[in-house]
């Protein structure tokens, strides 16, 4: 029997500690924070159910409860609402238990990325699967992860998104060397570096935080030494995929040319904030009126 790429389980890294935030971060894990009325994290569970992925394990640490209580039941506020015939609000509480049936996994020492995705080993089993970061929100009018699967069943290689940027900013992102295909947004992945200066970088090709990757996967981050930072990267577990593809297939990339935030900075939560606020039907109308307003006095 041939050999399924087929995806159906997300991963998701919730560990990290949001140092960017600070200190509305202290207390509160940083996929907590609300974009309009929903948290982060909601916006990357809905981007992998609206794709199909309905497993989600998200990787957690000290501090995260409140993430898994944003996904359980809490039947006291049900019933308050219920009684008093909230059906609107009842239905919102709702609709975060009932997205997908989620896993917590805590990835004990905070070792990076990298040992975040290997702490998922067990329960992603034999087959490919997605890791979302949870504070990378794409918007949902642009369906990255649908096109990535999809690449991915397609040739069996592990899949990464990436976003050409700012040269002054690769030294954030992994950066990719590549080389053209005859499909326009897919690319082949012949390098891979985590967070290079701007002088050292093989492009402009930043990595975004999506990936469609094999089980095999797990045997190279297993051999991967701590990188960057001491931390075991998924990047260079990527990059030992480039060198030896015979172990766990290739790299592709899909370039990717739709809204990305980083809702971990303070700039890029704001605008998501804005973006999806406007576009709201409820409180969009007011909000861009004051907005275009609010821009003639700065
Ligand atoms: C991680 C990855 C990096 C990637 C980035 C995307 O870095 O290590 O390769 O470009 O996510 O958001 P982090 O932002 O966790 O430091």
């Amino acid at each position: 029997m041939s050999r399924s790429y087929k995806v159906t389980k997300a991963l998701i890294p919730v560990a990290g500690l949001g140092t960017r935030f600070l200190p509305a971060t202290k207390a509160l894990p940083k996929e907590m924070l609300p974009l309009v009325d929903k948290p982060v994290i909601q916006y990357v569970v809905e981007e992998a159910v609206d794709t199909g992925l309905t497993d989600i394990l998200m990787i957690t640490g000290r501090n995260k409860s409140a993430l898994e209580n944003h996904f359980d039941r809490v039947a006291e506020l049900e019933q308050t609402l219920m009684a008093k015939g909230d059906e609107d609000r009842l239905e919102q509480v709702q609709e975060s238990t009932e997205l997908a049936d989620i896993y917590y996994t805590r990835q004990g020492d905070p070792k990076g990325l990298g040992h975040a995705v290997l702490t998922g080993k067990q329960h992603i089993g034999h087959h490919s699967f997605a890791v979302l970061l949870g504070d990378d929100v794409i918007d949902a009018k642009d369906p990255l992860l649908a096109r990535m699967i999809q690449i991915h069943e397609e040739t069996g290689d592990n899949v990464i998104a990436l976003m050409e940027v700012d040269p002054s900013e690769i030294s954030m992102y992994g950066c990719a060397a590549v080389t053209k295909t005859e499909v326009g947004d897919v690319v082949i992945v012949n390098d891979l570096v985590e967070k290079p200066k701007t002088e050292d970088a093989p492009s402009n090709l930043a990595v975004i935080g999506r990936y469609i990757l094999r089980p095999e996967m797990f045997t190279l981050l297993e051999q991967t030494q701590p990188g960057r930072g001491g931390e075991i990267q998924l990047t260079d577990a990527l990059e030992a995929a480039v060198a030896n593809p015979e172990i766990a297939g290739g790299v592709r990339g899909v370039i990717f040319k739709g809204n990305r935030f980083d809702t971990g900075d303070k700039v890029g939560f704001l605008k998501a904030a804005m973006i999806l606020g406007t576009r709201r039907e409820d409180i969009g109308p007011e909000l861009s009126a004051w907005l275009k307003e609010y821009a003639k006095t700065l």
